[in-house]
């Protein structure tokens, strides 16, 4: 049977640390339930890793779709988390949730939706009506317009406020988990005190229930800088499947991220 929402709340509540990776395809699904990973993130970021986009706003709800239903075909035990893409849930909370249902009906446990209290009202019509949600704070990619760039948030004591604010309200509209991309690790530490659903965190330091990267990153499949964040689990692995093995490892052991990691 897979992973159930409740089950990944007990390992949160438990104080077991949650292994996520970004899945896109069949295979790696396999792969990644194997190697022990909780969670298979189909990520928006295959705009980025497979479609060779700068952002991931060209991403449809059909790419999802399909590649939704790739991942679930693949696997068997994992917990499986869609991202809602740019636009689907930028829209009336009715509408939101016919994206959201298709989404569902392709394989995906839960959807993921970027944005702060903005969302919650969207958060609670979704979650009331079966589809559970998890939010995604601090840097959203969808929004690279406004936030010009890929760059830390909540850095000022302001952003650090509204932060806590908007996970707090989205964890009281119903959100089965937060997502906190790129933050303090101090901040982080805090939401998670804070909230009683798992907290995911990239780039966001040790302290949060889960931890999550892009498959492709942490198997060294990049051009350019080397995100701060990321670590590339190739290095001393043998095959893909024991790089896997390490970052779960590395993941419930307590042992990835590290301070230099982190911000
Ligand atoms: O699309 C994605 O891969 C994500 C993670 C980076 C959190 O949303
Ligand atoms: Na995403």
């Amino acid at each position: 049977m897979r992973t159930t929402q409740g089950a990944l709340q007990k390992m949160r509540d438990d104080g077991e640390k949650i292994a996520i990776l970004t899945c896109y395809d069949a295979s790696f699904a396999a792969l990644l339930e194997n190697a022990g990973v909780d969670i298979l993130l189909v990520g928006d970021s295959l705009g980025n890793v497979l479609q060779g986009e700068e952002t991931t706003l060209p991403v449809t709800l059909d790419d999802m779709i399909y590649h939704t239903r790739c991942v679930a075909r693949g696997s068997s035990k994992a917990f499986i988390m869609a991202d809602m893409p740019f636009g689907t849930s930028q829209v009336a909370p009715e509408d939101t949730f016919e994206n959201a249902a298709e989404l569902m009906a392709a394989g995906a446990n839960m959807v993921k939706i970027e944005g702060g209290s903005i969302m919650a009202e969207t958060v609670e019509f979704l979650t009331r009506r079966g589809i559970p949600v998890c939010a995604h704070i601090g840097l959203t990619p969808q929004s690279v317009n406004q936030l010009g760039g890929y760059t830390v948030q909540g850095k000022t004591d302001h952003q650090a406020k509204q932060l806590l604010d908007d996970a707090v309200a989205l964890e009281k509209a119903g959100a089965g988990m937060l997502l906190m991309e790129v933050v303090p690790a101090a901040l982080a530490k805090k939401v998670t005190r804070k909230l009683s659903i798992p907290t995911i965190g990239i780039g966001a330091g040790i302290d949060c229930s889960a931890q999550v990267l892009v498959l492709y990153d942490m198997l060294g499949i990049y051009s350019g800088r080397k995100a701060r964040f990321m670590r590339n689990f190739m290095i001393g692995a043998g095959s893909i499947q024991e790089a896997l093995a390490n970052y779960v490892k590395s993941v419930k052991t307590g042992e990835f991220p590290t301070p230099e990691h982190a911000f």
